[in-house]
């Protein structure tokens, strides 16, 4: 079975890595051709000049892009070509846009997964990436043996979009807890005391700590806003839950405040850097005296 794989991102090129190092990736396309190029060269696997030619000599494509938009861009011209094969699409995106994908590539006997991820490109480092997956269940065996050479556990989820939904249930969470965590982190500087004994309480005593709190208070200390998971892509995720809780008809106050932080963050140039970064929106706009 010839595995393709699409969007060679701070995600792909990792997930990528992991297969072809287990013998389970053949070709790889990116919208930049250099990081084609360079992952082609690094893990001596084909690189596709065309999304088409990628599709072609795949049986199954795997898609990690950033978006809606990018999802779109890159699917709907290749289900014409969809017959017999199989998308597993690990992006984080819409719901509905998913399961409407899905719908047409079935019209033409071909087989899609929503396949998003937890974890971040560290956590694809050491293999421990939880995978949640939607889609038919008599082909989800496929979709298990591809990947588990990049994630500790793939947990089959339901039909169609039912991994996208159980993500945004996880980032629901996420994106309110290191919002309320930076408000916290701030509160205690701003009383007096020491950032790192803040961190130390954070990530060792507290009721509330967290493998987040574990892995994100050492960058809040330093300040160090280098990109695990970009606030661009907690504000979409976000901006996701909002469209959906209107359909589902569920309200989302909470979340629907963090939304307006990181969309602050984002305004003050941190769209790019970690959604830690968040913190600035707190310090910048508390009164310094
Ligand atoms: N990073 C994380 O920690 C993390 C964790 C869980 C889930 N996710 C989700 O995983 C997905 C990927 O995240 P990432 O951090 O890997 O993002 P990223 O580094 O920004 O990579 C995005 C990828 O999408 C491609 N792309 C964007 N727009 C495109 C378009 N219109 N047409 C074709 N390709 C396009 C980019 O190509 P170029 O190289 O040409 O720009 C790149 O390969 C997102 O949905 C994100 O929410 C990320």
């Amino acid at each position: 079975m010839k595995v393709g794989l699409i969007g060679l991102g701070i995600m792909g090129y990792r997930i990528g890595a992991n297969l072809a190092k287990a013998g389970k990736l053949h070709i790889v396309y990116n919208r930049s051709a250099d990081k084609a190029e360079s992952f082609a060269k690094e893990y001596k696997v084909s690189k596709a000049s065309s999304i088409n030619e990628l599709v072609e000599k795949s049986d199954v494509i795997i898609t990690m892009l950033s978006n809606d938009d990018a999802v779109k861009n890159v699917v709907e011209p290749i289900i014409p070509i969809m017959k017999g094969k199989i998308l597993i699409d690990m992006s984080t995106i819409s719901p509905t846009l998913s399961v409407s994908l899905a719908k047409k590539i079935e019209s033409v006997n071909g087989t899609m997964f929503d396949a998003p991820v937890i974890g971040t490109s560290t956590f694809v480092e050491q293999k421990k990436l939880v995978v949640l997956v939607g889609g038919p269940k008599e082909k989800f065996d496929i979709v298990y043996d591809i990947l588990k050479e990049t994630a500790s556990s793939i947990v089959y989820m339901g039909s169609n979009g039912m991994g996208l939904y159980a993500k945004l249930v996880n980032n629901l969470l996420l994106g309110s807890y290191v919002a309320a965590i930076a408000e916290a982190y701030n509160f205690g500087l701003k009383a007096g005391l020491d950032p790192q004994q803040i961190a130390n309480l954070l990530s060792s005593l507290s009721s509330a700590r967290s493998p987040t709190t574990e892995l994100k208070m050492p960058k809040l200390v330093k300040g160090d806003y280098s990109t695990q998971f970009a606030t661009k892509h907690m504000r979409k995720d976000l901006e996701i839950i909002m469209r959906e809780s209107q359909n589902l008809k569920v309200i989302t106050p909470i979340s629907s405040l963090a939304l307006q932080l990181y969309k602050m963050a984002e305004a003050l140039g941190y769209s790019e850097f970690d959604f830690v970064s968040v913190l600035e929106v707190f310090k910048k706009l508390s009164p310094k005296s």
